[in-house]
């Protein structure tokens, strides 16, 4: 059982300032490809379409993600329809999916966080608000100019969010991506560690992180990947909820002893449990 990554991400990563794949070959990744057509493992790598992966990994059965696992995880719009079928039950911002020449639902309630299914400006903050029905249209716009005119908006109720500090885009959120391995909740850091190194809200406490991983766990629960990403907010009341989650393979943070420990876990290696205030194993 091995790590791989695929150099051809390398410029990527360097533009993004993005050191996963630094950190993957100091545990031991290879490049994918010198893997033989037997190998068995994981590859870490960028998200360019599924016909991508299809080739990345088509002569490699025992590499995961497998297409298939990852793509139920790109769509934010996908979801959220696969946990509503599952019936399962998490604290989430009420959602709406928006397609273009639909009339408007008529329960949406402002104010309105919106993003697209596959992302959002990355900003968040009091400036992603949407107020009204004019606010609506127009970043509607903007969001289908950026990310393709017929895209289905996503808007979501607004939540107050707890703050962790100030960032280049205003108030950064106490946000938590947790890595969810074969099911299990492996680790959790605070996402925002690349903008707001000493955050106000952490450590957590016992009662938090036993939330998140029952969470983390529960949503995890209907997708077929590996290795699942989960993020939560931290509302203004301590509340915790649900944002998104996602293919772990192509997932960023800045935690080097988080990332590296859950890699380490998909191939079986037990690495020592060690945490700090804005990171650790579950
Ligand atoms: N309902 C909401 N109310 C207020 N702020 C929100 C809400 N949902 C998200 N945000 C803020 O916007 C940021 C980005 O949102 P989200 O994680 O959904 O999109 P994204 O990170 O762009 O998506 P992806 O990671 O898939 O590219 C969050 O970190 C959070 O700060
Ligand atoms: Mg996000």
């Amino acid at each position: 059982m091995q790590l791989f990554y695929d150099p051809d991400d390398l410029p990527d990563a360097k533009r993004l300032n993005d050191k996963r794949i630094d950190w993957l070959r100091e545990i031991g990744a290879v490049e994918l490809h010198r893997a033989l057509p037997d190998a068995t493992g994981f590859l870490f790598s960028y998200q360019h379409g599924e016909s991508h992966l299809v080739q990345q990994v088509e002569d490699h059965p025992g590499i995961h993600d497998r297409p298939s696992e990852r793509q139920e995880l790109i769509r934010l719009d996908d979801i959220l329809r696969t946990l509503a079928e599952n019936e399962i039950d998490v604290p989430t911002p009420k959602t709406w999916v928006l397609e273009i020449d639909q009339e408007l639902p008529d329960d949406l309630k402002f104010p309105l966080f919106l993003r697209t299914p596959r992302s959002s400006w990355k900003r968040g903050g009091e400036q992603a608000k949407v107020r009204n029905l004019r606010e609506l249209a127009d970043e509607s716009e903007l969001l289908r100019r950026a990310f393709g005119w017929n895209t289905p908006i996503i808007a979501r109720q607004w939540l107050d969010i707890a703050v962790a500090g100030k960032w280049m885009f205003g108030n950064a959120p106490q946000e938590i991506r947790t890595w969810v391995v074969d099911g299990e909740p492996a680790a959790w850091s605070f996402h925002y560690l690349h903008a707001v190194p000493n955050p106000a809200g952490f450590p957590l406490s016992e009662d938090d992180l036993s939330q998140l991983k029952t969470m983390a766990a529960t949503v995890a629960k209907p997708f077929h990947s590996r290795l699942i990403v989960v993020d939560f907010i931290r509302d203004t009341r301590l509340q915790w909820h649900f944002i998104e989650a996602g293919p772990g393979a192509v997932a960023g943070t800045a935690h080097q002893w988080v990332f590296k420990y859950v890699a380490n876990r998909l191939v079986g290696k037990e690495t020592n449990p060690i945490a700090d205030e804005v990171g650790g194993a579950f």
